[in-house]
């Protein structure tokens, strides 16, 4: 059964507001209807802070370049605290609220780069936008979002990257240059445009499924056909760390990179997700 619904996943629920209040005229006429689905949606991640215990984690951004740090901030993230706020489990990305989901951190091991999330919207629909918003911390590196109607079989929606030289090295993709734009209906591009190491916190990705591409005002089969999705996977395979960046920013403070990079936080990425 299909639904034509323009959607998409938010990552957190008061961009929600900002993108409903500005539509975009061509996405009306092909998405008359806009539609929340996060409440409908199950969400999934293959790791995740706290889930069997205790764990800290310090936060990068309160670490300010040129001051010492005598107590870096740290948090604990406990899947089985009584106090909600330490519980980061991944349904906090779309329950709606200002809470988060966070991956293990880095310093418990390399393989909490590659972390998965996938949702399943529990109905095929035609999804407009994804829209990613990292909490506190930078926005993941390198990643790809991929969809899927049966939730065996995927298929890439997009590619990012945190350099265009890297679309081509890991994902064998041309990189296309600066603001994404797309000349196919299914074009699947890379960039390196959301990637970046700033903004440190809340920093957002908004990919455009529909937007920009050639048969937005009278869509093509093919356009359907590619947003067509009940299944959405977010493949994290590069949490973005300040550890090289450190080391530029503070090479006059060689004790406070030791300290920073062994007690490296995690990405922590928030995903409300909201259906449009
Ligand atoms: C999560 O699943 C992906 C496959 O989608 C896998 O490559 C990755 O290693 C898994 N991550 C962890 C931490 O188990």
């Amino acid at each position: 059964m299909r639904h034509l619904v323009a959607s998409v996943l938010l990552i957190s629920l008061f961009h929600f507001g900002l993108v409903v209040g500005q539509p975009n005229a061509n996405e009306r006429g092909l998405f008359p209807v806009i539609f929340n689905l996060a409440a409908n949606a199950l969400i999934d991640a293959n790791a995740t802070c706290g889930e069997n215990g205790a764990e800290t984690y310090c936060k990068l951004v309160e670490h300010i370049p040129g001051r010492p740090v005598p107590n870096p901030q740290c948090r604990v993230c406990d899947a089985y605290s009584l106090n909600p706020r330490n519980r980061h489990s991944v349904e906090n990305a779309i329950d709606g609220t200002n809470s988060w989901w966070q991956s293990p951190p880095i310093s418990n091991g390399l393989e909490y780069h590659f972390v998965t999330i996938t949702l399943d919207l529990q109905q095929i629909f035609q999804v407009a936008y994804v829209i990613l918003k990292a909490a506190n911390s930078p926005r993941p590196g390198n990643w790809v979002l991929e969809k899927s109607i049966d939730g065996i079989n995927f298929q890439p929606w997009q590619y990012y990257a945190m350099s265009d030289s890297e679309c081509l090295s890991l994902y064998n993709i041309q990189p296309t240059i600066g603001n994404p734009h797309y000349s196919a209906d299914d074009e699947v591009i890379c960039t390196s445009f959301y990637s970046k190491l700033n903004p440190l916190e809340n920093g957002e990705i908004h990919t455009s499924l529909v937007n920009g591409r050639p048969s937005v005002l009278n869509p093509s089969s093919t356009l359907l056909e590619f947003t067509s999705a009940r299944f959405i996977r977010v493949r994290l395979q590069r949490i973005r760390t300040l550890n090289a960046d450190l080391m530029t920013l503070t090479s006059n403070e060689p004790g406070y990179v030791d300290t920073f990079v062994s007690r490296r936080v995690s990405t922590i990425i928030r995903i409300p997700m909201s259906v449009l």
